[in-house]
């Protein structure tokens, strides 16, 4: 009896050390938790599409209701989600805050808008191609409705960013943007906007100031504490107002492939 339990811990502790090598070598933890859905193209990272019960969506949920609990004297409807410098997750977490948004208010309509003009991702990510979207709008008069595209998800509609502009700053701190943002603002309950970061271009600035509040993707163990100073500075400069933080690449004590069955 005792030889048996010890060859079963033996062997469970065999397969913790295997799945905790694996994690080690993964470059994103969360890649473990997603089941992609067969046959969709959109990315496994979007973990509120494909896996709504994992812990890591189960995050974004709380987010949600966390901005719903902002305390703000105006409602908070259209956020701006930026970071420091590249690469820090603003875009996938604009994509899995605004599909939890999407699944989970009671049926409230939720826009998310590329307005990263400048690295845009959220089509490819997502997994589909759009001629135009927010550059056709605001330069080219082009109507909103030709430019919103709908994947299949209830309750959530997308702009796209369109073609690269050569002024994105430009276009995003326009007097046609702030109009826009004003029409979109009375037809959405909540807009989520993924921006470009903060330190390197001005846009994420400019559009904290014609939003409601903008939040900040920290990437763990790898942004500097100044670095993350030095943008909220820029962001005040720029008279946007910072709702808080969201840290990404945070590791789990356990390793995640168990963690999604706990
Ligand atoms: N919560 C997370 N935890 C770990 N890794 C993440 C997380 N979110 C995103 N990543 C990884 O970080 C990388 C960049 O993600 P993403 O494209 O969302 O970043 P970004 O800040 O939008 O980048 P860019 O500045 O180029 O627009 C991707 O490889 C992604 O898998
Ligand atoms: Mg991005």
């Amino acid at each position: 009896m005792g030889k048996i339990t010890d060859a079963l811990k033996k062997a469970a502790q065999e397969r913790l050390a295997r799945i905790e090598k694996m994690d080690k070598k993964s470059e994103i933890r969360y890649e473990f938790i997603a089941r992609k859905k067969v046959d969709s193209n959109i990315d496994p990272r979007i973990v509120s599409f494909h896996d709504p019960k994992s812990p890591v969506a189960e995050q974004y949920r709380t987010l949600r209701t966390n901005i719903q609990a902002i305390d703000s004297k105006s409602p908070i409807k259209a956020i701006t989600i930026t970071s420091s410098i590249h690469g820090e997750g603003k875009t996938i977490t604009a994509i899995n805050l605004a599909i939890s948004m999407a699944h989970d208010l009671n049926k409230k309509d939720i826009l998310l808008i590329d307005a990263d003009l400048r690295r845009a991702r959220i089509s490819k990510y997502l997994g589909f191609q759009a001629e135009q979207g927010l550059t056709e709008l605001v330069s080219d008069g082009l109507n909103v409705d030709e430019a919103l595209i709908n994947i299949g998800i209830d309750n959530l509609t997308i702009l796209p960013a369109g073609r690269i502009p050569h002024n994105p700053a430009e276009l995003i701190g326009s007097v046609k943007m702030h109009n826009l943002i004003k029409l979109l603002k009375s037809k959405y309950h909540y807009i989520i906007f993924d921006s470009p970061p903060v330190i390197p271009v001005t846009d994420a600035g400019l559009l904290g100031a014609q939003t409601d509040g903008v939040i900040m993707v920290i990437r763990a163990e790898r942004t500097q504490k100044g670095v993350v100073e030095h943008s909220q500075g820029l962001l005040r400069q720029a008279q946007a107002k910072l709702l808080g933080y969201i840290l990404t690449n945070i590791q789990y004590h356990i390793p995640a492939y168990i963690y999604r069955y706990l």
